[in-house]
């Protein structure tokens, strides 16, 4: 990257940033009748509108100018290619190669990887099916009503998300159910339901050694040995990794252990086998659907210009407000309850990704670098935080997405979830200006005292950015093409800050000094000097409460 190109073209946005300051944007809709057309763009049935941000045709060079100047193009090929664009981790990004339907091979150190995926998708469609139509079944010949996935961050929140968004798609008598949280209370609260006899357990740890998922793993494989006996234990498990030798230390039967590789990120493995308890929660047709989502949007994000490419879009838009105009937080509000964990699928995707405020050459970044990600769904979230949304200090651009249509709901709430969505965005738009906010008091009959008392409370600054999906129904495809929108548009963003976005070396620290404290909390007696003091008395006060 040109960095002295870069800082020249963040120095013209923010000169342009002066420039438009004073343009409310519902003005801009009344000086241009075409600005939604002008302002969004659609990938088949999925519309991206980026009409409501405070931005016009010069914005958008501006940002084009940054994009070229960070070598956009160059980076998306190295990461396309194949290139070990993970330098900390030494190794490529390529989840694009688990969703490649081009027939074009993937190389990854000279050797074509499609062979190797195209044969695990296989044995997972293979097993899937057979679980789906029972003739996997547990050690006494049940057919398996229930899949708990153990797991955690990417081995988890991918497909609990999709598997929640994608429940239309389901078996009605095959349950897909989700452990992630070391907290007993979670695999509690999900074997509580549940029959040892009728529930296959999916172990998904890509290295195979995160506490929480082997600690609940180990959990389980107790419950099934103690319900139906130690020799029932390789019936009711199958596990997913990258770490092959590990998974057989754990007991699992070598034709019920799907790998991934180390060029597949956690928080991208959705695409692989990680995606088996989705596979065999929805059927591997409607899983390669959503592998197709994802790859439209690889080949969109390729071949479509940048001033017309979705996720380009999207990250420019991000940039223009954390950057430019300082927002430090990003709402997502999903108007589809079956998105109710896509905000928290996106937190890892983005935080993860780009959290980080050193360079790719390990110099401090020189600006901001990816924000707050924080979501519910609409209309929930609207009786929630969108208080602050509207007329808080913050400023937090909106991202809605909601479909055109339900997939299997009552079109009389869809209509009113519609519209409730459209409201929220027009409101943010908008806004309610002090005049109109003392004509309506004024029109209910209030003194003129009461007006002045309220009207201040009432105003809508409006002029509040937001940008909206809208697509057909949610679909396996429309899914996969949304995730992946997503994950490429947080490339972009960290090619702009020129940071790795796929390592995570700030989850490290903590789970070390977690190990290092494992002992001192499970032993009252232990000599806890060496700790600092919060630490310290916090763990003398627990052995308190306890009586320890
Ligand atoms: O917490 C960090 C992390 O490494 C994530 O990046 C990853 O998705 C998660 O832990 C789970 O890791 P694993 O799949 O190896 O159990």
């Amino acid at each position: 990257m040109d960095r002295t190109a870069v800082a020249a073209a963040f120095a013209a946005l923010e000169t342009h940033r002066v420039e438009i300051a004073s343009h409310r944007v519902i003005d801009l809709f009344a000086a241009d009748p075409s600005r939604f057309a002008n302002f969004s763009v659609k990938l088949d049935d999925l519309v991206y509108d980026y009409s409501k941000n405070r931005l016009t045709k010069a914005t958008l060079g501006h940002l084009l100018d940054l994009a070229r100047a960070a070598r956009l193009e160059e980076r998306r090929s190295a990461l396309f290619d194949g290139e070990k664009v993970n330098a900390t981790e030494n190794r490529p990004a390529l989840h694009m190669a688990l969703r490649n339907f081009s027939g074009r091979p993937i190389l990854v150190d000279g050797a074509d990887v499609m062979p190797a995926v195209l044969a695990e998708r296989k044995k997972v469609a293979a097993f899937a099916d057979a679980v789906r139509g029972g003739t996997i079944c547990g050690a006494r010949g049940d057919i398996f009503t229930d899949i708990v996935n153990i797991g955690i961050g990417g081995s988890d929140l991918g497909p609990a998300m999709a598997a929640r968004a994608l429940s239309p798609f389901g078996k009605p008598d095959l349950k897909p159910h989700f452990v992630s949280n070391v907290d007993g209370a979670d695999i509690a609260d999900v074997l509580a339901g549940l029959d040892p006899a009728t529930t296959l357990f999916i172990v998904s740890s890509k290295t195979f050694t995160t506490q929480e998922t082997m600690t609940n793993a180990a959990s389980a494989r107790a419950w099934v040995a103690a319900a139906l006996g130690e020799e029932a234990v390789g019936d009711h498990f199958a596990a997913v990794s990258t770490r092959l030798n590990k998974v057989a230390e754990f007991g699992v039967k070598s034709d019920r252990v799907f790998g991934f590789w180390d060029w597949v990120g956690g928080r991208y493995s959705m695409w692989s086998a990680i995606g088996l308890s989705l596979t065999i929660a929805i059927g591997p047709q409607n899983f390669e659907e959503f592998l197709r989502g994802g790859y439209d949007v690889d080949e969109h994000f390729q071949r479509t210009p940048l001033s017309h490419n979705i996720p380009v879009l999207m990250a420019l838009i991000g940039v223009w407000h954390r950057n430019i105009w300082g927002y430090a937080a990003q709402a997502v509000i999903p108007y589809d309850q079956r998105l109710a964990r896509f905000p928290a699928y996106l937190q890892q995707l983005d935080m993860e990704s780009n959290g980080k405020s050193v360079m790719r050459d390990g110099a401090p970044t020189p600006r901001a670098t990816g924000g707050i990600v924080f979501g519910e769904p609409g209309t929930n979230s609207q009786h929630a935080f969108f208080q602050l949304l509207h007329q808080g200090t913050e400023i937090a651009p909106v991202d809605f997405l909601v479909a055109a249509q339900p997939t299997d709901a009552d079109d009389h709430h869809h209509t009113l979830l519609f519209a409730n969505c459209l409201a929220q965005s027009e409101a943010f738009l908008r806004g309610r200006p002090e005049k109109e906010v003392r004509e309506i008091l004024q029109a209910q009959g209030l003194s003129s005292a009461q007006v002045d008392e309220l009207a201040p409370h009432k105003v809508f600054s409006g002029d509040r950015p937001s940008s909206t999906f809208l697509y057909r129904a949610l679909t396996p495809r429309t899914l996969g093409r949304i995730v992946a929108l997503y994950e490429h548009k947080v490339f972009v963003q960290s090619v702009i800050w020129d940071i790795n976005p796929f390592d995570q070396w700030g989850v490290e620290l903590g789970k070390e000094l977690c190990n290092r404290l494992v002992p001192l909390v499970a032993d009252p007696k232990a000599d806890v000097s060496g700790l600092d003091g919060s630490t310290a008395g916090l763990i003398a006060a627990r052995n308190a409460l306890l009586g320890a």
